[in-house]
């Protein structure tokens, strides 16, 4: 059961970004837009997991021709109340775009509550052209402790990634050698991020070989 098909949730999980979640949004932010640089050609990207569309509508914002997939239908709704990105309902399984359709496919604070990870990225390789950004929530950190303790019908359905975790499920998807960049941001300790491998939020770039 996808904790994100409850329209209450949905319609107040944009709320989070305004609030509480206000400053690690902005440090997410400022390294997937570090990690957006490693790939100057791309002009078109899919989020796949948009939720709300809060990150596929910042993707917009940054001169990306961008498109949200949600499986979830109150969370599509929501971002289609927001903005006039277009959003597309469908399982990131079975995505329904022919392959290389995005230059960019990223997948924010979403391969958590996949059942099949490697699927999901084997997909999201299949519709992207240059490669991935993936945000993920680190098992390794404070912060994915506390979202672990915290547990509730979301962060209960969660699974959670390392960084080397995260690179050998998308070496295992990728049919062809890829490069791997990733970083972690080290908020509230410093406002940055670096290659170390317990900060709480990872940015993953992959990159064709
Ligand atoms: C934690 S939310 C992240 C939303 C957004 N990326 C963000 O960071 O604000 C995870 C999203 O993944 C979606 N999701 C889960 N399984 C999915 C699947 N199989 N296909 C497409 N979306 C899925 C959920 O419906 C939910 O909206």
């Amino acid at each position: 059961m996808n904790p994100f098909a409850d329209p209450a949730l949905a319609a107040n999980y944009e709320a989070w970004y305004q609030a509480a979640g206000c400053r690690a949004d902005q440090l997410e932010k400022a390294l997937l837009a570090w990690l957006l640089t490693r790939f100057p050609l791309a002009g078109t990207l899919l989020e796949v997991g948009c939720g709300s569309g809060h990150f596929t509508r910042w993707a917009g914002e940054k001169t990306l021709q961008a498109t949200g997939l949600d499986i979830s239908l109150p969370m599509i709704a929501e971002a289609e109340r927001l903005d006039s990105v277009p959003y597309v309902l469908g399982d990131a399984l079975a995505l329904p775009f022919a392959d290389n359709t995005f230059d960019l496919v990223t997948l924010i604070t979403t391969l958590e509550f996949v059942s099949e990870p490697i699927p999901v990225l084997e997909e999201s390789l299949r519709v992207a052209e240059q490669g991935l950004i993936l945000g993920v929530l680190n098992r390794q950190s404070v912060l994915g402790w506390q979202r672990r303790r915290a547990g509730g019908p979301v962060w209960g359905a969660a699974c959670f990634f390392t960084p080397t975790e995260m690179a050998q499920l998308v070496r295992r998807a990728a049919n062809r050698a890829v490069e791997i960049t990733w970083r972690t941001t080290l908020w509230p300790c410093w406002q940055g991020w670096l290659p170390l491998p317990w900060g709480g939020f990872i940015g993953m770039a992959v990159h064709w070989r």
